[in-house]
Protein backbone atom coordinates (compact mmCIF):
# COMPACT_ATOMS: atom_id res chain seq x y z
CA UNK A 1 0.00 0.00 0.00
CA UNK A 2 1.18 3.48 -0.60
CA UNK A 3 0.57 6.73 1.30
CA UNK A 4 0.20 8.74 -1.62
CA UNK A 5 -2.78 6.71 -2.39
CA UNK A 6 -4.79 6.97 0.61
CA UNK A 7 -4.23 10.91 0.41
CA UNK A 8 -5.41 10.74 -3.18
CA UNK A 9 -8.81 8.79 -2.01
CA UNK A 10 -9.44 10.99 1.02
CA UNK A 11 -9.01 13.82 -1.67
CA UNK A 12 -11.16 12.33 -3.76
CA UNK A 13 -14.51 12.03 -0.81
CA UNK A 14 -14.06 8.73 -1.10
CA UNK A 15 -14.37 6.12 2.14
CA UNK A 16 -11.24 4.69 3.47
CA UNK A 17 -11.18 1.04 4.13
CA UNK A 18 -10.09 -0.16 7.68
CA UNK A 19 -6.80 -1.52 6.32
CA UNK A 20 -5.74 1.98 4.92
CA UNK A 21 -6.68 3.40 7.90
CA UNK A 22 -4.93 1.22 10.16
CA UNK A 23 -1.82 1.64 7.62
CA UNK A 24 -2.05 5.30 8.10
CA UNK A 25 -1.94 5.38 11.82
CA UNK A 26 1.00 2.44 12.39
CA UNK A 27 3.13 4.08 9.83
CA UNK A 28 2.84 7.62 11.29
CA UNK A 29 3.58 6.42 14.56
CA UNK A 30 6.31 4.03 13.82
CA UNK A 31 7.85 7.38 12.02
CA UNK A 32 7.65 5.34 8.80
CA UNK A 33 4.79 8.06 6.99
CA UNK A 34 6.57 11.05 6.85
CA UNK A 35 4.91 14.23 8.54
CA UNK A 36 4.45 15.99 5.34
CA UNK A 37 2.14 12.74 4.01
CA UNK A 38 -0.01 12.91 7.26
CA UNK A 39 -0.38 16.31 7.17
CA UNK A 40 -1.85 15.91 3.94
CA UNK A 41 -4.06 13.27 4.64
CA UNK A 42 -5.50 15.46 8.07
CA UNK A 43 -5.82 18.12 5.38
CA UNK A 44 -7.96 16.10 3.14
CA UNK A 45 -9.86 14.69 6.14
CA UNK A 46 -10.59 18.38 6.47
CA UNK A 47 -11.91 19.31 3.57
CA UNK A 48 -14.04 15.95 2.75
CA UNK A 49 -14.87 14.74 6.39
CA UNK A 50 -15.28 10.96 7.20
CA UNK A 51 -18.37 8.98 8.09
CA UNK A 52 -19.25 6.82 11.01
CA UNK A 53 -17.63 3.84 10.32
CA UNK A 54 -14.41 5.63 9.41
CA UNK A 55 -13.77 7.36 12.62
CA UNK A 56 -14.56 4.74 14.61
CA UNK A 57 -11.72 2.93 12.77
CA UNK A 58 -9.56 5.96 13.15
CA UNK A 59 -10.16 6.37 17.22
CA UNK A 60 -9.60 2.59 17.52
CA UNK A 61 -6.54 2.53 15.78
CA UNK A 62 -5.29 5.91 17.28
CA UNK A 63 -6.50 3.95 20.69
CA UNK A 64 -4.08 0.88 20.32
CA UNK A 65 -1.29 3.35 18.68
CA UNK A 66 0.32 3.04 22.90
CA UNK A 67 -0.63 1.69 25.98
CA UNK A 68 -3.77 1.34 27.72
CA UNK A 69 -4.40 1.24 30.98
CA UNK A 70 -6.39 -1.72 32.86
CA UNK A 71 -8.63 -0.58 36.16
CA UNK A 72 -9.91 -4.12 36.46
CA UNK A 73 -8.43 -4.28 39.67
CA UNK A 74 -10.51 -1.45 40.62
CA UNK A 75 -13.87 -3.18 42.17
CA UNK A 76 -17.29 -1.80 40.23
CA UNK A 77 -18.03 0.38 37.65
CA UNK A 78 -15.44 3.20 36.69
CA UNK A 79 -16.56 6.40 35.62
CA UNK A 80 -14.99 9.50 33.98
CA UNK A 81 -15.80 12.49 32.85
CA UNK A 82 -14.09 14.87 29.98
CA UNK A 83 -14.72 18.58 29.32
CA UNK A 84 -13.72 20.40 25.85
CA UNK A 85 -12.39 22.96 28.06
CA UNK A 86 -13.05 26.40 29.43
CA UNK A 87 -12.67 29.14 31.54
CA UNK A 88 -13.67 28.95 35.48
CA UNK A 89 -14.05 25.11 35.01
CA UNK A 90 -13.31 24.04 38.34
CA UNK A 91 -16.54 21.09 37.59
CA UNK A 92 -13.99 18.11 38.13
CA UNK A 93 -13.12 19.33 41.77
CA UNK A 94 -16.54 19.26 42.74
CA UNK A 95 -17.95 16.55 40.64
CA UNK A 96 -15.16 13.92 41.23
CA UNK A 97 -15.47 14.11 45.23
CA UNK A 98 -19.40 14.30 44.79
CA UNK A 99 -20.11 11.04 42.83
CA UNK A 100 -17.34 9.35 45.46
CA UNK A 101 -18.86 9.75 48.30
CA UNK A 102 -22.14 8.30 46.45
CA UNK A 103 -19.47 5.49 45.90
CA UNK A 104 -18.51 5.49 42.48
CA UNK A 105 -15.01 5.25 40.95
CA UNK A 106 -13.01 7.96 39.62
CA UNK A 107 -9.56 7.56 37.91
CA UNK A 108 -9.36 10.50 36.19
CA UNK A 109 -6.62 12.07 34.00
CA UNK A 110 -6.52 15.79 33.65
CA UNK A 111 -4.69 18.12 31.24
CA UNK A 112 -3.04 21.25 31.88
CA UNK A 113 -4.21 25.12 31.14
CA UNK A 114 -2.72 26.23 27.58
CA UNK A 115 -4.14 29.86 26.79
CA UNK A 116 -7.48 31.02 27.58
CA UNK A 117 -8.86 27.63 29.19
CA UNK A 118 -7.37 26.59 33.03
CA UNK A 119 -6.50 22.67 33.36
CA UNK A 120 -7.69 20.47 36.60
CA UNK A 121 -3.84 20.01 37.37
CA UNK A 122 -2.95 23.45 37.52
CA UNK A 123 -5.66 24.08 40.07
CA UNK A 124 -4.55 20.45 41.88
CA UNK A 125 -1.18 21.86 42.29
CA UNK A 126 -2.41 25.34 43.85
CA UNK A 127 -3.02 23.13 47.15
CA UNK A 128 0.51 23.06 48.29
CA UNK A 129 1.69 19.53 48.59
CA UNK A 130 -0.59 18.10 46.10
CA UNK A 131 1.33 15.96 43.47
CA UNK A 132 -0.73 14.74 40.15
CA UNK A 133 1.96 12.32 39.16
CA UNK A 134 1.30 9.13 40.68
CA UNK A 135 2.84 5.40 39.61
CA UNK A 136 0.26 3.29 38.25
CA UNK A 137 -0.04 1.20 41.34
CA UNK A 138 -0.31 4.24 43.47
CA UNK A 139 -3.24 5.46 41.29
CA UNK A 140 -4.99 2.19 41.55
CA UNK A 141 -4.81 1.53 44.77
CA UNK A 142 -6.03 5.22 45.85
CA UNK A 143 -9.27 4.69 43.47
CA UNK A 144 -9.32 1.42 45.46
CA UNK A 145 -9.16 3.27 49.14
CA UNK A 146 -11.40 6.40 48.17
CA UNK A 147 -12.63 6.24 45.21
CA UNK A 148 -11.49 8.69 43.42
CA UNK A 149 -7.54 9.74 42.25
CA UNK A 150 -7.02 12.84 39.61
CA UNK A 151 -3.37 12.67 37.95
CA UNK A 152 -1.63 13.75 34.91
CA UNK A 153 -1.11 11.24 31.85
CA UNK A 154 1.12 7.99 32.72
CA UNK A 155 2.88 6.01 30.47
CA UNK A 156 2.66 5.94 26.58
CA UNK A 157 -0.87 6.73 26.31
CA UNK A 158 -2.05 7.22 22.32
CA UNK A 159 0.83 8.50 20.76
CA UNK A 160 -0.42 8.43 17.93
CA UNK A 161 -2.14 11.19 18.59
CA UNK A 162 0.59 13.18 20.10
CA UNK A 163 2.23 13.21 17.11
CA UNK A 164 -1.06 13.79 15.26
CA UNK A 165 -1.98 16.82 18.03
CA UNK A 166 1.71 18.70 17.31
CA UNK A 167 1.09 18.21 13.39
CA UNK A 168 -2.20 19.94 13.46
CA UNK A 169 -1.81 22.68 15.67
CA UNK A 170 0.75 24.19 12.78
CA UNK A 171 -0.77 22.83 9.69
CA UNK A 172 -4.38 24.07 10.07
CA UNK A 173 -5.81 21.21 10.42
CA UNK A 174 -7.10 21.30 14.32
CA UNK A 175 -10.85 22.18 13.21
CA UNK A 176 -11.89 19.02 11.57
CA UNK A 177 -14.61 16.80 13.79
CA UNK A 178 -13.17 13.64 12.83
CA UNK A 179 -10.01 14.42 14.10
CA UNK A 180 -11.06 16.43 17.19
CA UNK A 181 -13.41 13.42 18.12
CA UNK A 182 -11.47 10.77 17.09
CA UNK A 183 -8.23 12.29 19.33
CA UNK A 184 -10.35 13.00 22.53
CA UNK A 185 -12.27 9.69 22.33
CA UNK A 186 -8.84 7.52 22.07
CA UNK A 187 -7.33 9.26 25.08
CA UNK A 188 -10.52 8.33 26.93
CA UNK A 189 -11.14 5.28 26.07
CA UNK A 190 -7.16 4.54 26.56
CA UNK A 191 -8.06 5.70 30.15
CA UNK A 192 -9.62 2.62 30.75
CA UNK A 193 -13.16 3.57 32.31
CA UNK A 194 -16.23 1.86 32.09
CA UNK A 195 -18.57 4.76 30.83
CA UNK A 196 -17.69 8.61 29.56
CA UNK A 197 -19.33 11.57 30.11
CA UNK A 198 -18.30 14.44 27.93
CA UNK A 199 -18.62 17.61 28.87
CA UNK A 200 -18.80 20.10 25.73
CA UNK A 201 -18.65 23.21 25.86
CA UNK A 202 -19.95 26.17 23.32
CA UNK A 203 -19.37 30.08 23.20
CA UNK A 204 -16.88 32.43 22.84
CA UNK A 205 -14.77 30.76 25.87
CA UNK A 206 -15.02 27.24 24.16
CA UNK A 207 -13.28 25.08 21.17
CA UNK A 208 -16.95 25.11 19.52
CA UNK A 209 -18.23 28.59 19.11
CA UNK A 210 -21.60 27.90 18.05
CA UNK A 211 -24.28 25.13 19.17
CA UNK A 212 -24.16 22.93 16.17
CA UNK A 213 -20.92 22.47 15.85
CA UNK A 214 -20.50 21.39 19.74
CA UNK A 215 -23.84 18.98 19.21
CA UNK A 216 -22.19 17.53 15.74
CA UNK A 217 -18.95 17.28 18.21
CA UNK A 218 -21.01 15.16 20.50
CA UNK A 219 -23.00 13.28 18.73
CA UNK A 220 -19.80 11.91 16.78
CA UNK A 221 -18.30 11.12 19.94
CA UNK A 222 -21.21 9.40 21.32
CA UNK A 223 -20.74 7.64 17.94
CA UNK A 224 -17.53 6.56 18.69
CA UNK A 225 -18.07 4.91 22.29
CA UNK A 226 -21.35 3.56 20.90
CA UNK A 227 -18.87 1.88 18.26
CA UNK A 228 -16.40 0.35 20.48
CA UNK A 229 -18.76 -0.77 23.31
CA UNK A 230 -18.31 1.79 26.01
CA UNK A 231 -21.43 3.49 27.34
CA UNK A 232 -20.67 7.58 26.50
CA UNK A 233 -22.96 10.26 26.98
CA UNK A 234 -22.91 13.52 26.33
CA UNK A 235 -23.69 16.91 27.73
CA UNK A 236 -23.53 20.64 25.68
CA UNK A 237 -22.80 23.59 28.19
CA UNK A 238 -22.64 27.14 28.03
CA UNK A 239 -19.43 28.71 28.11
CA UNK A 240 -20.58 31.88 26.70
CA UNK A 241 -19.47 33.49 30.16
CA UNK A 242 -16.87 32.08 32.70
CA UNK A 243 -18.21 29.00 34.71
CA UNK A 244 -19.08 29.42 38.24
CA UNK A 245 -17.40 32.81 39.72
CA UNK A 246 -13.63 32.56 40.39
CA UNK A 247 -10.77 32.45 37.82
CA UNK A 248 -7.49 31.50 38.24
CA UNK A 249 -6.10 28.19 40.02
CA UNK A 250 -6.31 28.69 43.73
CA UNK A 251 -9.40 30.69 43.28
CA UNK A 252 -11.15 28.03 41.79
CA UNK A 253 -10.21 25.84 44.51
CA UNK A 254 -11.74 28.11 46.87
CA UNK A 255 -14.78 27.94 44.81
CA UNK A 256 -14.85 24.02 44.99
CA UNK A 257 -14.78 24.20 48.45
CA UNK A 258 -17.23 26.35 48.96
CA UNK A 259 -19.37 24.49 46.59
CA UNK A 260 -18.90 21.19 48.58
CA UNK A 261 -19.96 23.26 51.30
CA UNK A 262 -23.05 23.87 49.60
CA UNK A 263 -22.25 27.83 48.98
CA UNK A 264 -21.32 27.29 45.44
CA UNK A 265 -22.70 29.75 42.55
CA UNK A 266 -25.99 28.09 41.13
CA UNK A 267 -24.73 27.17 37.80
CA UNK A 268 -21.84 25.58 38.58
CA UNK A 269 -23.71 23.40 41.19
CA UNK A 270 -26.30 22.81 38.59
CA UNK A 271 -23.62 21.89 36.45
CA UNK A 272 -22.20 19.23 38.95
CA UNK A 273 -25.98 17.60 40.28
CA UNK A 274 -27.07 18.15 36.81
CA UNK A 275 -23.93 16.03 35.03
CA UNK A 276 -23.43 13.72 38.59
CA UNK A 277 -26.66 12.51 38.08
CA UNK A 278 -25.79 11.41 34.50
CA UNK A 279 -22.59 9.73 36.10
CA UNK A 280 -24.60 8.03 38.40
CA UNK A 281 -26.97 6.43 36.52
CA UNK A 282 -24.26 5.08 33.99
CA UNK A 283 -22.38 3.71 37.08
CA UNK A 284 -26.11 1.52 37.37
CA UNK A 285 -26.48 3.53 41.41
CA UNK A 286 -29.65 5.46 40.63
CA UNK A 287 -32.27 4.70 37.66
CA UNK A 288 -33.15 8.08 37.36
CA UNK A 289 -31.66 11.97 37.11
CA UNK A 290 -34.01 13.09 39.90
CA UNK A 291 -32.92 10.55 42.80
CA UNK A 292 -29.18 11.00 41.56
CA UNK A 293 -29.56 14.92 42.20
CA UNK A 294 -30.86 14.07 45.44
CA UNK A 295 -28.56 12.19 46.58
CA UNK A 296 -25.94 14.05 45.26
CA UNK A 297 -27.21 17.02 47.74
CA UNK A 298 -27.63 14.66 50.41
CA UNK A 299 -23.62 14.39 50.04
CA UNK A 300 -23.05 18.32 50.07
CA UNK A 301 -25.40 18.51 52.94
CA UNK A 302 -23.71 16.19 55.23
CA UNK A 303 -20.54 17.02 54.07
CA UNK A 304 -18.96 13.82 52.85
CA UNK A 305 -18.28 14.99 49.55
CA UNK A 306 -16.02 17.58 51.20
CA UNK A 307 -14.46 14.72 53.31
CA UNK A 308 -13.50 13.20 49.62
CA UNK A 309 -12.18 16.08 48.44
CA UNK A 310 -9.87 16.05 52.07
CA UNK A 311 -9.31 12.84 51.35
CA UNK A 312 -8.17 13.10 47.52
CA UNK A 313 -5.89 16.16 48.78
CA UNK A 314 -4.45 14.15 51.82
CA UNK A 315 -3.65 10.99 49.80
CA UNK A 316 -1.71 12.94 46.82
CA UNK A 317 0.35 14.79 49.42
CA UNK A 318 -1.11 17.83 49.81
CA UNK A 319 -2.31 19.47 53.07
CA UNK A 320 -5.85 19.15 53.90
CA UNK A 321 -5.61 22.00 56.15
CA UNK A 322 -6.26 24.34 52.90
CA UNK A 323 -9.34 22.48 52.33
CA UNK A 324 -10.75 22.90 55.78
CA UNK A 325 -9.75 26.41 56.48
CA UNK A 326 -9.46 27.96 52.88
CA UNK A 327 -8.54 31.46 54.08
CA UNK A 328 -4.78 29.56 54.21
CA UNK A 329 -4.43 30.30 50.79
CA UNK A 330 -1.80 32.79 49.82
CA UNK A 331 -3.69 36.10 48.99
CA UNK A 332 -2.01 37.71 45.42
CA UNK A 333 -0.27 41.42 46.39
CA UNK A 334 -2.59 43.23 44.49
CA UNK A 335 -6.01 42.88 44.77
CA UNK A 336 -8.44 45.39 42.71
CA UNK A 337 -12.28 46.28 42.42
CA UNK A 338 -13.21 46.74 39.04
CA UNK A 339 -16.38 48.54 38.92
CA UNK A 340 -19.28 49.72 36.69
CA UNK A 341 -19.12 53.02 35.13
CA UNK A 342 -22.59 52.78 33.63
CA UNK A 343 -25.70 51.09 34.64
CA UNK A 344 -27.78 48.28 33.24
CA UNK A 345 -28.36 44.82 33.18
CA UNK A 346 -25.28 41.95 32.04
CA UNK A 347 -26.06 41.23 28.88
CA UNK A 348 -22.05 39.32 28.07
CA UNK A 349 -19.01 38.25 30.00
CA UNK A 350 -16.80 37.58 27.27
CA UNK A 351 -15.43 34.13 28.38
CA UNK A 352 -12.64 34.52 25.89
CA UNK A 353 -11.33 37.69 26.65
CA UNK A 354 -11.65 36.99 30.88
CA UNK A 355 -9.90 33.94 30.29
CA UNK A 356 -7.01 35.60 28.62
CA UNK A 357 -7.19 38.75 30.98
CA UNK A 358 -6.20 35.99 33.81
CA UNK A 359 -3.43 34.60 31.73
CA UNK A 360 -2.17 37.38 31.39
CA UNK A 361 -2.96 38.33 35.06
CA UNK A 362 -0.43 34.94 35.74
CA UNK A 363 -3.48 32.85 36.07
CA UNK A 364 -2.53 30.80 32.68
CA UNK A 365 0.03 29.91 29.88
CA UNK A 366 0.67 31.21 27.20
CA UNK A 367 2.81 28.04 25.97
CA UNK A 368 3.22 24.90 27.74
CA UNK A 369 6.87 26.00 29.36
CA UNK A 370 5.44 29.41 31.16
CA UNK A 371 4.92 29.27 34.97
CA UNK A 372 1.67 29.58 36.69
CA UNK A 373 1.60 32.59 39.36
CA UNK A 374 -1.60 29.86 41.38
CA UNK A 375 -2.79 32.81 43.44
CA UNK A 376 -3.54 34.94 40.54
CA UNK A 377 -7.25 35.29 38.52
CA UNK A 378 -10.71 37.01 38.45
CA UNK A 379 -13.82 36.96 41.19
CA UNK A 380 -16.83 38.01 39.10
CA UNK A 381 -19.36 39.76 41.55
CA UNK A 382 -22.01 39.77 38.57
CA UNK A 383 -23.35 37.24 36.05
CA UNK A 384 -25.57 37.80 32.69
CA UNK A 385 -28.71 39.00 33.51
CA UNK A 386 -27.81 40.62 37.10
CA UNK A 387 -28.70 44.68 37.35
CA UNK A 388 -25.97 46.51 37.82
CA UNK A 389 -25.88 50.10 39.17
CA UNK A 390 -23.24 52.99 38.67
CA UNK A 391 -20.04 51.89 41.41
CA UNK A 392 -20.93 47.92 41.75
CA UNK A 393 -18.07 46.02 41.62
CA UNK A 394 -18.27 43.83 38.26
CA UNK A 395 -15.52 41.72 39.86
CA UNK A 396 -11.94 41.67 41.67
CA UNK A 397 -8.84 41.01 40.58
CA UNK A 398 -5.91 39.51 41.83
CA UNK A 399 -2.14 39.48 40.56
CA UNK A 400 0.92 39.66 41.84
CA UNK A 401 1.46 41.86 38.58
CA UNK A 402 2.23 45.71 38.97
CA UNK A 403 2.21 46.37 35.75
CA UNK A 404 -1.69 45.60 35.14
CA UNK A 405 -3.07 48.49 33.70
CA UNK A 406 -4.25 47.51 30.08
CA UNK A 407 -5.21 44.38 31.53
CA UNK A 408 -7.74 46.05 33.95
CA UNK A 409 -8.99 47.92 30.90
CA UNK A 410 -9.55 44.70 29.22
CA UNK A 411 -11.85 43.36 32.30
CA UNK A 412 -13.75 46.02 32.01
CA UNK A 413 -14.56 45.76 28.91
CA UNK A 414 -15.43 42.02 28.84
CA UNK A 415 -18.53 43.13 30.58
CA UNK A 416 -20.99 44.34 28.24
CA UNK A 417 -24.17 45.82 29.31
CA UNK A 418 -28.12 46.00 28.75
CA UNK A 419 -30.67 48.71 29.13
CA UNK A 420 -32.81 45.68 28.98
CA UNK A 421 -33.68 42.93 31.12
CA UNK A 422 -31.52 40.02 30.01
CA UNK A 423 -32.92 36.67 30.05
CA UNK A 424 -30.24 34.09 31.59
CA UNK A 425 -29.75 30.70 29.35
CA UNK A 426 -29.75 27.41 31.14
CA UNK A 427 -26.48 26.15 32.02
CA UNK A 428 -27.03 22.61 30.43
CA UNK A 429 -28.81 23.02 26.90
CA UNK A 430 -29.08 19.36 25.81
CA UNK A 431 -28.01 15.90 26.82
CA UNK A 432 -26.94 13.47 24.07
CA UNK A 433 -26.88 9.58 24.44
N1 LIG B 1 -8.59 18.38 22.40
C1 LIG B 1 -7.99 17.22 22.04
O1 LIG B 1 -7.58 16.44 22.90
N2 LIG B 1 -7.87 16.96 20.73
C2 LIG B 1 -8.29 17.79 19.76
O2 LIG B 1 -8.16 17.47 18.60
C3 LIG B 1 -8.89 18.99 20.17
C4 LIG B 1 -9.03 19.25 21.49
Amino acid sequence: MRMVDVIIKKRNGLELSEEEIRFFVEGFTSGEIPSYQASSLAMAILFKGMNKKEIGILTDAMLHSGETIDLSSIEGIKVDKHSTGGVGDKTSLVLGPLVAACGVKLAKMSGRGLGHTGGTLDKLESIPGCKIGLSREEFINQVNKYGLAIVGQTGNLVPADKKLYALRDVTGTVESIPLIASSIMSKKLASGSDTILLDVKFGSGAFMKDIDQARLLARTMVDIGDHLHRDTRAILTDMDQPLGLAIGNSLEVIEAINTLNGKGPSDLVELCLGAGAIMLMQAKKTSSIEEGRKLLQEKIDNKEALEKLCDLVRAQGGDESYIRDPSKFEKAKYIIAIKAENEGYVKQINALEIGDSAMRLGAGRATYDDVIDPSSGIVLSKKVGDKVNVGDVLCTVYTNKEDNASILKDIHDSFKLSSDIVKINPIIYEVIK
